[in-house]
């Protein structure tokens, strides 16, 4: 399974790459305004800085929500550099430019994604990725990892190609059960990716292991 790090913060993005772990990078318009970072050019600058850190897909997402504004923003956001993924929202101008982008061979994330049908449809647009949001889905009592479940059964029921990127992961437990059930690709935050480290058996075992040959190496 591939791990995407769903930030836009430099320093969080350049500690899982150092990680060795990492490959790609989530972005959403409420990420980026979370760095403070507005206006065009700067915008397109920060995921310039984000292709220079990471070496896999980096998700861009367009602002417009009509067929034309999505296509003028997705190719200005794909000439950045080779890894940018246009980020499109599950509506109907959004299948459109999805299936447009993917004629173009332009890679294309759909987000916003709550139900299998809605994943059926990025998947025949001809969307690289799907973004189920399982920790949006689990916050209004439904379970989202049934839905990374659904969609794994109908893309291998009919062969597509789009890759199953489960998002809005929250913690390991996400992580373990997307792996278990066969998701492509996991965005989360940096302390979902390095939580799966941690074990308490580890460190007390690394403890007495170290306790017992202090001095004699
Ligand atoms: C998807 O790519 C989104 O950026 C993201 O995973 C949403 O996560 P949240 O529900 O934690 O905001």
């Amino acid at each position: 399974m591939k791990f995407f790090i769903d930030t836009a913060n430099l320093k969080e993005i350049q500690e899982a790459q150092d990680l060795g772990v990492l490959d790609g990078v989530t972005t959403n318009p409420s990420l980026m305004a979370k760095e403070g970072i507005t206006g065009k050019e700067n915008i397109l600058n920060h995921y310039r800085a984000i292709c220079n850190i990471v070496d896999g897909d980096v998700s861009a997402e367009v602002i417009s929500t009509e067929f034309k504004g999505m296509v003028e923003e997705g190719e200005l956001l794909a000439a950045l550099d080779p890894k940018i993924v246009v980020k499109v929202p599950m509506i109907k101008d959004g299948i459109k430019a999805i299936k447009y982008f993917s004629q173009k061979g332009i890679k294309t994330n759909c987000t916003l994604v709550f139900s299998a049908g809605q994943a059926l449809l990025a998947a025949k647009a001809g969307a690289t990725y799907v973004s189920p949001f399982v920790g949006r889905l689990d916050d209004v009592s439904t379970d989202g990892l049934k839905l990374i479940e659904q969609i794994r059964l109908i893309y291998d029921n009919y062969g597509y190609a789009t890759q199953i990127l489960a998002a809005s992961v929250r913690h390991p437990m996400h992580i373990i059960k997307c792996a278990e059930l066969g998701s492509d690709v996991m965005t989360g935050p940096l302390s979902a990716i390095t939580a799966l480290m941690k074990h308490p058996l580890t460190d007390s075992g690394l403890e007495k292991f170290l306790k017992d040959m202090a001095g004699k190496w």
